[in-house]
């Protein structure tokens, strides 16, 4: 019994000698296809106590065969069957077998004949075989995501043992999880060679991020490195989740201007072609994603939609909306009326949305609309209004003239800065233009534009004495007077100011001083006849008047030849 110290355990030295028999039979492993040596009782062997060596095989059954004898030094093949040509001995007493197949892995037995002694060494043979290569079959043409696809099959062919195949996503194993991946394996054994097989089929729900994704199986053999098979890839494939229509116009969309819609929707392969839906029309568009509409009107306004043509459900749609704004003023141009009647203002207002109205008259703004029932030439002007909505305006304008007959509005006087003159304005109003013409002859200093009915003279005029000045207006609608009491001038402050005078005014001073002093000669002349015929009897106090009047306005003339006279 001394053979079954050749366990090859340290531990089974523990176990009883049967149990160490079949459990700790050494084992050696050797290579497909190459050279194995079974090396007899580990290689623990003195040669010089060999008398003979012989290695014989176990056919199955416990019926031995034989291989080889080695006699001295002499090696004879003992072996007829298919180990014939493959066995050989290494010096050391090593069984060589060429060429190994599966069909070797049984027991060997190495016997030794010693001078006093006879022992036997049985050794167990496994030959290993990674697999030849790896490789995924059957690949599916494109993932669908969140549906289970047999992504492929991994093939790991001809090893022993069978191999176990790992399947890999980005080098990260996959785990059956009997949702979204789940792995069936099978191992098929060559009646021949006895080698095995091993097919792993990977079915697969993708998700969104697969898109990159590289899937490989390998396997790690106890015969070899690990193995890995090239890496594939996939076209992830979903159908569309998201539509959307874009509306592509101008800010703010007006009439005559074109619209696109734009239909973008997701999904890979994404879809091509769409349904426009455009109010009643139903308009099938290929190879493209736009529809435009040109020239858009109001009518355009409305609810578009696009959809997709293998599924009508998928749609999206917008609103359009065309802006307008459309005014009519009424009345328009030039409008005349009378003094007095009524012009109706209507301004019509056509919009999409809601427009503000803002009015101006003569480029002033008014608060409202104008109201003109009983037309004034206050009224006269040119009426402006501006209707905004958003970023769209109009304007509409009219111009009012109000005719009729003149009117004098107001007669005003001021005295002159250099004190010389009465200075006197005459405002009128009246449509045509009214004519202005004054009671008396003065120095026509100014004459405003006539505008909007509206008309003022200014002149100059150096009364003698106080009297009353009126200042007509007419035009073919009639006429009107109006009078003012003009003072006559300070002489104090005339003679004052007599070195800012010119030369005719210097003149028509001294000869205005002369009269005065003229003047009350004549009053002290007419007084001292007044005592003496009062004494006889009685004056009429006009006549009185009169009579002085007439004295000095004959002085008067005299003098002021230039122009300022005064009419009584
Ligand atoms: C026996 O000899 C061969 C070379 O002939 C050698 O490779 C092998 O390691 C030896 N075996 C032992 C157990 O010494
Ligand atoms: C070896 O054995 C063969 C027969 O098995 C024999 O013919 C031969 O002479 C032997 N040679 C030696 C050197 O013993
Ligand atoms: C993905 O699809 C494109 C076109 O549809 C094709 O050219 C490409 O070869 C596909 N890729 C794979 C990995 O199938
Ligand atoms: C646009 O449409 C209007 C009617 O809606 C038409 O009068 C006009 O001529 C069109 N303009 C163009 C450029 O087609
Ligand atoms: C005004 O002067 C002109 C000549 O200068 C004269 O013919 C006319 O009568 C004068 N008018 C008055 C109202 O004095
Ligand atoms: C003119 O009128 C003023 C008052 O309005 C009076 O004081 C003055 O005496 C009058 N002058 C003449 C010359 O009548
Ligand atoms: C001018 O004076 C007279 C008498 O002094 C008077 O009756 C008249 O009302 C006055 N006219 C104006 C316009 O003031």
């Amino acid at each position: 019994m001394r053979w079954l110290s050749a366990c090859c355990l340290p531990a089974a030295l523990t176990f009883t000698g049967l149990i160490c028999q079949v459990v700790c039979l050494e084992t050696v492993t050797g290579i497909y296809g190459e050279t194995l040596e079974i090396p007899c009782n580990k290689g623990a062997i003195k040669a010089e106590d060999i008398l003979l060596t012989k290695w014989k095989y176990d056919k199955g059954e416990g019926v031995p065969g034989d291989l080889l004898v080695k006699n001295g030094l002499n090696v004879s093949v003992s072996a007829t069957d298919d180990y014939k040509g493959r066995v050989s001995m290494a010096d050391n007493f090593s069984l060589l077998l060429s060429d190994a197949t599966l069909s070797d892995q049984r027991k060997f037995t190495c016997m030794l004949v010693l001078r006093n002694d006879l022992t036997e060494h049985p050794v167990n043979v496994l030959i290993h075989k990674s697999p030849a290569d790896l490789e995924i079959n059957d690949k599916a043409e494109e993932l669908e995501i969140a549906k289970s696809t047999k992504l492929g099959t991994c093939v790991a062919k001809d090893s022993n043992p069978a191999a176990d195949i790992i399947w890999l996503k980005n080098n990260k194993p996959l785990v059956a999880d009997g949702k979204g991946i789940s792995i069936q394996s099978s191992v098929a054994v060559d009646p021949v060679t006895r080698l095995s097989t091993t097919t792993s089929t990977l079915v697969y729900s993708a998700e969104k991020g697969d898109a990159e994704a590289l899937f490989t199986c390998s396997t790690r053999h106890v015969a070899g490195s690990e193995l890995v098979s090239p890496p594939v890839t996939f076209n992830i494939t979903y159908s569309t989740e998201n539509i959307d229509l874009k509306i592509i116009a101008t800010e703010p969309l007006v009439e005559g201007a074109d619209v696109t819609l734009k239909c973008a929707a997701d999904g890979n392969p994404a879809p091509t072609s769409f349904f426009f839906h455009l109010k009643e029309n139903l308009v099938k568009v290929e190879n493209a994603d736009t529809y435009t509409i040109v020239n858009v009107s109001r009518d355009t306004t409305g609810e578009y939609k696009c959809s997709l043509i293998d599924d009508p459900t998928m749609e999206a749609s917008k609103e359009i909306t065309v802006n307008y704004l459309d005014i009519n003023l009424t009345p328009s141009g030039t409008i005349i009326r009378n003094v007095g009647e009524p012009l109706p203002v209507n301004l019509q207002i056509d919009s999409s949305g809601v427009p503000k109205v803002s009015w101006m008259k003569d480029q002033v703004k008014l608060d409202k609309e104008p109201s003109l029932t009983n037309v004034a030439y206050s009224h006269a002007g040119v009426y402006e209004c501006d209707v905004t909505m958003g970023l769209l305006s109009q304007k509409a304008a009219f111009e009012l003239v109000v005719q009729g007959s003149p009117v004098v509005k107001q007669l005003s006087q001021e005295l002159s800065e250099n004190g010389l003159h009465q200075i006197l304005i005459c405002k009128a109003e009246g449509f045509p233009k009214p004519t202005v013409t004054w009671s008396i002859n003065g120095t026509l200093l100014s004459e405003s534009p006539f505008i909007n009915g509206k008309i003022a003279q200014t002149i100059a005029v150096v009364p003698a004495a106080n009297l009353t000045v009126s200042c007509s207006v007419a035009n073919e609608f009639g006429s009107d007077t109006s009078a003012i009491n003009v003072s006559s001038l300070n002489w104090e402050v005339k003679v004052n100011k007599q070195d800012q005078s010119d030369n005719d005014q210097t003149k028509l001073v001294v000869g205005v001083v002369v009269g005065l002093l003229v003047a009350i000669a004549v009053i002290g002349l007419a007084y001292w006849v007044y005592t003496k015929k009062s004494k006889q009897g009685s004056w009429k106090t006009g006549e009185r008047e009169n009579g002085s009047s007439e004295e000095e306005k004959k002085l008067e003339e005299k003098v002021e030849e230039n122009s300022q006279k005064a009419e009584v």
